[in-house]
């Protein structure tokens, strides 16, 4: 479904099943794909909205430069078009950012916190520097150039070779995003905000879901970001790299599955 937003820009989002509404974001260089298997395994019990981020995937591309609150305000934007007072939030990695920035505009929309693989610190100078070598390589080589540097950080080398479809599959995805649009999401990632301070403010129940071989947010990190929330619970799913929503559904969706059940009861 594509919904035009206020400014003219067209933002693609998909909005399936009835209940409860639950918004998941998706991670970078990736768009609503990535969400397949939860959509399929949620879809029958809640509203499972999820939309592709400015200049990712369908929607369409920036006009002027991007920060993690833009991202944060097209969600809010969304949210209003589909008449969603307030919503379980869900963040994988990149969209785990861009949950932190709605959390700090707008924390009485959300009432449940879903963070997958995602961390709460800013990027380091080595950290912005990597950023802008990969902004530079997508000009020159197009989307296989984050395609090429992501893929061995999102699975484990035991799902490569055991999941050929689902690396086809990760593949097709990330080759059909729009390189400019990609490189939009590198800056605004490299300069993004420290959100640990406000990890404390956080007060509603939160689910946090590390990957044991994850080496992006890894899991030690991701277990002292969830000491920092009041009321959150964390788990590891064994045998997963980073990209665990895509790797491991079925235990990633049993956790979700189980966290919305307790929220709504
Ligand atoms: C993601 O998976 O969204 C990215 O790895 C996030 C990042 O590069 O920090």
């Amino acid at each position: 479904m594509m919904k035009k937003h206020e400014n003219g820009t067209d933002l693609f989002v998909q909005d399936q099943g009835q209940g409860a509404p639950v918004i998941l974001l998706h991670g970078f260089p990736l768009d609503h794909r990535m969400w397949e298997e939860q959509v399929k395994g949620l879809s029958p019990h809640f509203r499972v909205i999820t939309p592709d981020f400015r200049g990712m995937g369908q929607s369409s591309l920036p006009l002027s430069a991007m920060s993690l609150e833009q991202y944060a305000q097209d969600v809010l934007s969304l949210m209003d078009e589909l008449g969603i007072e307030k919503a379980t939030l869900g963040g994988f990695s990149m969209g785990g950012y861009v949950a932190f920035s709605l959390l700090r505009l707008a924390p009485e929309r959300f009432s449940a916190l879903i963070l997958a693989n995602t961390r709460p610190e800013p990027d380091g100078p080595e950290g912005r520097k990597n950023r802008m070598n990969m902004a530079v390589s997508l000009y020159d080589k197009g989307a296989a150039a984050a395609r090429d540097a992501m893929l061995p950080k999102l699975v484990t080398p035991a799902t490569v070779q055991d999941q050929p479809q689902l690396i086809d599959n990760l593949k097709q995805i990330m080759d059909s995003m729009p390189a400019e649009g990609l490189v939009h999401a590198s800056i605004a990632m490299a300069f993004r905000e420290d959100s640990v301070p406000l990890l404390s403010s956080i007060t509603v129940p939160t689910l946090v879901i590390a990957g044991e071989q994850d080496a992006i947010a890894p899991p030690d990190v991701m277990k002292s970001m969830a000491d920092r929330i009041s009321n959150a619970s964390f788990q590891i799913v064994p045998a997963a790299s980073h990209l665990v929503p895509m790797e491991k559904p079925e235990a990633f969706n049993s956790l979700l599955l189980e966290f919305l059940h307790d929220v709504k009861a």
